[in-house]
């Protein structure tokens, strides 16, 4: 591996099939990822990157250990991970939006102390203690839905991409939270020892993303 080759941590599933595209837009060779199998690194002779595909949560952690130089993550984990690496990009792509939903029965002013069911405890406190409302989180690791539908929880805080999994799973939207996108972001040590190679990486990125908003008007 090369000096000068920049590590990107990659968000593993809908982020990476949403950013693959992107990156093969700006001349970024992704043959290695759409075949990778079980594989979970990739290194190419003809190109200065080295991509590393990762869990969201861990995206933060490789960039602030700076075992990556690069992230490419849903701004969700990086509020409620607190990431204080710095954001140069947003992709406008991975847009989903945080919600409070529950069975259709759930009554959001019902004065007793509510059980709410997320993977983002933080954004969630946060949520109600802007509400005023002091309730008992509990941190689920996925399919969050199942958590008022099997009565762990009284409703859930989530993020939704197109409303399918609410739909199905019948349950309703009772508030819209902060809207999502996926985001490039830098170590800040990595920024400086290798200006070139990341603004040349983010200048390629930035013109896919400036052109596809145009291409959308
Ligand atoms: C996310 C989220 C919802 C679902 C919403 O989960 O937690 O469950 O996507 O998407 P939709 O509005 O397009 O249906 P994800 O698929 O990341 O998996 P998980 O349930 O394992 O967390």
């Amino acid at each position: 591996m090369t000096e000068n080759r920049i590590k990107i941590a990659l968000t593993k599933g809908r982020v990476e099939k949403q950013v693959i595209p992107v990156l093969e837009e700006a001349g970024i060779n992704c043959d290695q990822i759409r075949n990778k199998q079980r594989r979970l690194i990739f290194d190419s002779e003809t190109q200065p990157f080295e991509f590393i595909l990762a869990k969201g949560p861990d995206v933060t952690t490789f960039l602030e250990r700076g075992a990556a130089d690069i992230g490419i993550v849903g701004s969700d984990i990086l509020t409620e991970h607190q990431s204080s690496q710095y954001e140069l990009l947003d992709l406008d792509i991975g847009k989903c939006q945080f919600v409070l939903a529950s069975t259709k029965d759930f009554d959001p002013n019902a004065a007793k102390r509510k059980i709410i069911g997320t993977k983002y405890p933080l954004i969630t406190k946060r949520y109600f203690d802007r509400l005023g409302q002091d309730v008992e989180i509990i941190k689920i690791e996925g399919s969050v839905e199942l958590a008022p539908l099997t009565g762990l929880a009284d409703a859930i805080v989530d993020i939704t991409e197109t409303g399918t999994t609410i739909k199905e799973n019948n349950l309703k939207i009772f508030d819209y939270l902060d809207k999502v996108s996926t985001r490039l972001v830098v170590n800040r040590m990595a920024l400086k020892q290798h200006p070139k190679e990341i603004f040349d990486f983010v200048d390629r990125i930035k013109a896919v993303v400036e052109e596809n908003k145009e291409e959308r008007v």
